[in-house]
């Protein structure tokens, strides 16, 4: 049996919902990672400073509920909106738990309806996280719906991202769940401060799996998964060893009932094996040696945090995924359920 040994991974862009559906999650994140950077699209969305504070205590409440947690730290984000104040921003990055802001322009994906309209009107908010150091996290996608759906990322480059850096070019700016080829060289060629995430779904799948045999409601999520050719380009990147891309699962669990229906929600539950699915995909092209850098150091390198000190231990044992589980008064279904994993948390 193989045994690979890492500096305990961050999740540097995670899901965990609230109340009930909270409580359920939290735990599995836990157990594998260290720190997490919290996606604020609750209803309502986090939009200030002080619901960002309620929102991590409520996150602490859930862990402590359960008395064998190891420590696990929320690193919180506040959501975007076309009123933030550049003073919101101040107070953001004044508090040392914000950790960074998200931008959804409106209408993208899941409880987006708060989001940015026009980025123009945020330019004081933006600006202010250039100065104070604030990192902007972007979900990089135009929201028109006469462009295609797989191309509306390699659109959203082009009239967003691209004048955003030039204008901007001393923000931190890390484009989210990056699923294309265009990202992967918008973010190479860019400046050192201009970095991104890479979920384990889109290294390890391409769109054909949201078809194989039948529409598959739980691989699909936001950006959706693209062709194959992208696929590998995010693989070439993620274990290429360049320090601009790192970790980012994007667990985002929805109620099996709210997936397997006429107008299922976007977003794949995969907190549960969240560091064992990034180890197959690096095993798969041999490149084992560069997940630690991936998934624990180059993620804490942008947001001027220490790597951490534990270690995890994964070994090659195989496991069959759940066909379901808990989630508040329902149930979830996650990515990949009731079929195998090659890589196993050591615990
Ligand atoms: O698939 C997704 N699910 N993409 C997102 O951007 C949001 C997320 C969610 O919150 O469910
Ligand atoms: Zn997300």
């Amino acid at each position: 049996m193989r045994e690979l040994t890492l500096l305990q991974p961050d999740d540097w862009h995670l899901h965990l919902r609230d109340g009930p559906a909270l409580a359920s999650v939290v735990h599995d994140a836990a157990k594998r990672f260290a720190r997490a950077i919290i996606m604020p699209n609750l209803t309502p969305p986090v939009t200030t400073v002080e619901a960002a504070r309620a929102y991590r205590d409520r996150i602490f409440d859930a862990l402590t509920a359960s008395s064998s947690q190891p420590r696990f730290e929320p690193l919180m984000t506040l959501y975007l909106t076309d009123n933030t104040p550049a003073e919101e921003i101040r107070k953001a990055k004044a508090s040392r738990f914000v950790h960074a802001v998200k931008l959804y322009p409106a209408g993208a994906t899941t409880h987006s309806d708060a989001g940015v309209t026009d980025i123009a009107k945020c330019m004081p908010a933006i600006e202010a996280m250039q100065e104070t150091g604030l990192p902007l996290l972007v979900h990089g996608e135009v929201t028109d719906p006469s462009v295609d759906v797989f191309d509306r990322e390699a659109a959203y480059i082009e009239q967003t991202l691209r004048p955003l850096v030039q204008r901007l070019p001393e923000l931190k700016l890390s484009m989210e769940h990056i699923t294309t080829r265009q990202a992967v060289d918008f973010v190479s060629t860019a400046r050192e401060n201009v970095v991104a995430t890479i979920t384990a779904q889109h290294l390890l799948y391409n769109r054909n799996a949201l078809f194989q045999g039948g529409v598959r409601p739980h691989y699909y999520c936001l950006p959706i998964l693209k062709r194959e050719e992208h696929r590998q380009a995010l693989v070439q990147a993620a274990t290429s060893g360049n320090p601009k891309f790192f970790l980012g699962t994007d667990s985002a669990p929805h109620e099996t009932a709210t997936k397997e229906t006429a107008c299922g929600c976007a977003g794949c539950y995969t907190a549960y094996a969240g560091i064992e699915l990034y180890a197959e995909a690096f095993d798969a092209v041999v490149a084992l040696d560069r997940l630690e850098g991936f998934a624990s150091r180059f993620g804490p390198a942008f947001y001027g945090l220490p790597v951490n000190e534990t270690r995890i231990t994964l070994v090659d044992n195989a496991w069959r995924a759940p066909l379901e589980q808990p989630f508040g008064a329902g149930r979830i279904t996650p990515l990949r359920a009731g079929e195998m994993h090659a890589w196993r948390l050591q615990t």
